[in-house]
């Protein structure tokens, strides 16, 4: 893993986005798995300045979206899809028909979960995923105890990542309990990783993820057995890394010298 620490979550998500960007200029069919949560709000900002202000093109680009809340459509205030139409879709030039999030409304949940499947291998599969973590270390909405080779399918939330989002709520209670998710497996897939995370809360989940022993119980740990993933955080997410000056020191280094 390449862990790269940046002072703040704003030098974080441009450092993120001109990663992603560069996967677009040398590959414009690239296949991008996109994430949801706050903390990739930062880098699809840049990325719409980019294409705005750079002409970054997304027009031969296909998108996949981790994961969405079951039983709410995609209009719908909380929806993972709203979400990714008003925060990056709507404001860059990447056509609606390459792009995919889970259905939230699909009447047959294990077909609909298969045919994702099936629509990412027909793409070409992904080429980089964007990822961030939840305070119990999941990913995409992968809980604790999920299978590390897990394709998508629906899950069951835990209480503490329901809690964790209830800020997108008016309550509590109108979080779902069931999303749609790829699989750990299907994550692995991806030719690369970009994980992001951000802020104090998330200091724990990421020692876990990066430093812990691979486990069901830390899902954002099987990243460890991916040979292309890069960590993005800021300090204070960084804090509990106890390799963190040597990881500070291997980005100064490749920074200065290539290597
Ligand atoms: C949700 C999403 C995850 C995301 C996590 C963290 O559970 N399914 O993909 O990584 O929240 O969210 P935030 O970025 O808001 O902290």
């Amino acid at each position: 893993m390449e862990v790269i620490i940046k002072k703040d979550q704003s030098t974080a998500s441009v450092y993120a986005a001109r990663l992603l960007a560069d996967v677009v200029k040398v590959k414009p069919h690239a296949v991008l798995g996109l994430a949801t949560g706050s903390t990739p709000l930062g880098l699809y900002r840049e990325l719409v300045r980019m294409h705005r202000e750079e002409g970054l093109d997304f027009s031969r680009v296909t998108t996949f979206n981790l994961d969405e809340y079951v039983g709410v459509a995609p209009t719908h205030p909380v929806s993972y899809h709203r979400f990714m139409n008003e925060n990056l879709f709507d404001h860059i030039n990447v056509p609606s028909s390459q792009v995919h999030v889970p259905d939230g409304l699909a009447e047959d949940l294990p077909g609909h979960c298969r045919a994702y499947e099936e629509a990412i291998r027909n793409a070409g599969g992904i080429d980089i995923q964007v990822l961030g973590i939840g305070s119990d270390g999941h990913i995409a909405f992968n809980e604790p105890s999920s299978s590390l080779g897990s394709r998508t399918r629906t899950k069951m939330l835990t209480e503490e990542t329901r809690k964790d989002n209830a800020r997108f709520f008016d309550r509590l209670e109108d979080v779902p309990h069931h999303a749609i998710t790829m699989g750990v497996g299907t994550i692995l897939e991806s030719a690369r990783c970009l994980m992001l995370a951000f802020g104090g809360n998330k200091a724990g989940a990421l020692a876990a993820a990066v430093e812990g022993p691979v486990t069901s119980m830390v899902p954002a740990s099987a990243l460890q057995l991916h040979p292309r993933v890069q960590v993005i955080a800021d300090e204070p997410a960084a804090a509990r890394l106890a390799l963190k000056a040597y990881y500070q020191q291997a980005l100064a280094r490749r920074e200065e010298t290539g290597r």
